[in-house]
């Protein structure tokens, strides 16, 4: 899509941005970090202030919660890329820069508010996590999205499945107060992809072929921005595996449910383009079924056998 298709893109969808902006700010609940960080369980670190170093035993998370918590939190330490992402491409002004704003506050206390959590439950080991934030943040992240079609696809897609993998956290750490914490979180993130799968059925009414052609391109591709975080892979093994992230949460609670609330597969006004994008969508499905039933056959006899699990069963570009 050339420059000026994007300013009428940007300019047609704009009455939307507006009103699913103040539909937001009607629904979004404020709420206060600091209240959700257990303070009376931390206990000063060794360094300056010479307390106790950090030891794997302190941590009384499951070795899975852990990885899915570190792939998390650096997945939202990386909000300056991100910011810089949607700002490039949204602009600065009016109600899409509005937006850019508020979602870009609404994110920084995600960050915030995990890392204070992990650090005074002790439940990651704070010098690796710190490592790994220097050098991920210290990359960047860059989509290079072809169209601001395919960057509205990529954002629909990426909410819901944040979405999914703070709530699968906030199901698994077996901590009441992390627990809290996590479904606040996601809460947001809900709101987030309410909010990009709205305008993004609004793209598909305008432009039902490109808007399709870019959902699909999504799609058959998709990948998590933490998936550059260094060791992503070996986490995101014990992740899936342990159920809280993997084919089958990506094919039932991410993919299905866009694609059912988009009407993707029965939209109407279809030219030849749009056409070829469905049935790409509809072939990926099949894939994807296949590929989570594998990988679900390969989990349940690795655990049954107590073998250790093989790093090629998980297509690693949809696991977060
Ligand atoms: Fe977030
Ligand atoms: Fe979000």
């Amino acid at each position: 899509m050339r420059l000026a298709e994007e300013e009428g893109v940007l300019r047609e969808l704009e009455p939307s941005v507006e009103r699913l902006l103040e539909r937001h700010l009607s629904v979004a609940r404020d709420w206060l970090p600091h209240q959700y960080v257990p303070w009376s369980a931390a206990r000063d670190f060794d360094g300056p202030l010479e307390g106790s170093a950090w030891a794997p035993e302190q941590s009384a998370l499951p070795q899975a919660v852990q990885d899915a918590l570190l792939i998390n939190l650096l997945t939202e330490d990386n909000l300056p890329s991100y910011h810089f992402e949607i700002a490039s491409r949204f602009g600065r002004d009016g109600a899409w820069g509005t937006w850019v704003h508020r979602w870009t506050a609404e994110e920084g206390r995600h960050a915030d508010v995990m890392r204070a959590y992990v650090h005074a439950r002790r439940a990651v080991d704070p010098v690796v996590l710190e490592e790994l934030r220097m050098r991920h943040v210290g990359t960047g992240y860059s989509s290079d999205l072809p169209t601001l079609l395919h960057a509205l696809a990529y954002v629909t897609v990426q909410e819901l499945a944040t979405r999914q993998a703070h709530r699968n956290v906030a199901a698994a750490c077996g901590d009441r107060v992390g627990e809290q914490l996590m479904a606040r979180i996601a809460a947001d993130e809900n709101l987030h992809m309410l909010f990009y799968r709205e305008l993004y059925a609004e793209a598909l009414a305008l432009y039902p072929d490109a808007g399709l052609v870019a959902l699909a391109d999504v799609l058959c591709d998709f990948q998590m921005p933490g998936a550059t975080i260094p060791g992503f892979r070996a986490r995101a093994v014990r992740v899936a595996a342990s159920g809280i992230f993997n084919l089958d949460v990506h094919h039932e609670h991410v993919v299905q449910p866009l694609l059912r609330a988009l009407g993707v597969m029965a939209l109407p006004r279809l030219g030849p383009a749009g056409a070829q994008a469905q049935e790409r969508i509809g072939l990926h499905l099949e894939r994807l079924t296949a590929q989570a039933s594998r990988a679900r056959e390969l989990y349940a006899r690795m655990k049954a056998g107590g073998s250790p699990l093989p790093v090629d069963i998980t297509d690693r570009r949809t696991l977060t």
